[in-house]
């Protein structure tokens, strides 16, 4: 097969932005799948990659009593954890909430993109903090924080350091945000909610 002059260009660029800048590749296509989904990304969310979708997609096995109504994404990125979540519990609703504004710009894209505008509601919020008022409310929690303590930062690779760091970096050896969620997310929970605190 011969690719035309402009397609050709357009691949040579891409290439060059994979190897020899490094820029991962889901940023070059602005799309990544988690769960068995396609999400739109860029650069001011991390490309989703944690192990709860198999959680997610297994309905988090034997671990929730019932189908949980109200979950909460905590430290959502690109929504993919919620939005996936919602996918497996079609009558649950989903609050995603991240510090990053330019994050929630992101899910917001998602949210259109599966059609999930009327269960799912964003809030910028400092961990718990802008969720005042929803104390009790939670069947399922789920997180996945920042975790990464700054010198294990710097020795990512490359592709990493085009992520947010924000989005990476947690203080006291990456413990500081997880250890301030286990602290107040029992606060936030239903009287037989469950807290999900994962990496990946
Ligand atoms: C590891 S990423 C996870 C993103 C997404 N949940 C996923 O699994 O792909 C962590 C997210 O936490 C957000 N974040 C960092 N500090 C935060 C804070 N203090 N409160 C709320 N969100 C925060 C970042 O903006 C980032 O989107």
């Amino acid at each position: 097969m011969m690719l035309e002059g402009a397609v050709l260009n357009q691949l040579q660029k891409v290439l060059t932005q994979r190897v020899e800048e490094k820029i991962p590749l889901a940023y070059l296509l602005n799309e990544a799948w988690f769960g068995g989904l396609p999400f739109y990304v860029n650069d001011k969310v991390i490309i989703p990659r944690s192990p709860i979708a198999e959680l997610i997609k297994n309905h988090f096995m034997a671990l929730l009593k019932s189908d949980p109504k109200m979950i909460l994404d905590l430290c959502c990125g690109s929504g993919c954890i919620g939005l996936a979540s919602l996918m497996e519990f079609p009558s649950a609703k989903v609050v995603l909430a991240d510090l990053s504004e330019d994050a929630l710009q992101v899910v917001a894209v998602n949210i259109e993109k599966h059609h999930l505008n009327r269960r799912s509601l964003i809030k910028q919020s400092d961990l718990f903090e802008g969720l005042k008022g929803l104390e009790g409310s939670f069947d399922l929690i789920i997180s996945n924080p920042p975790y990464v303590g700054e010198k294990e930062y710097e020795s990512l690779p490359e592709e990493y350091k085009h992520e947010p760091s924000m989005a990476l970096i947690s203080e006291q050896n990456g413990l500081k945000l997880p250890i301030e969620i286990l602290k107040q997310a029992a606060d936030y929970l239903s009287e037989d909610g469950m807290l999900i605190l994962g990496g990946g």
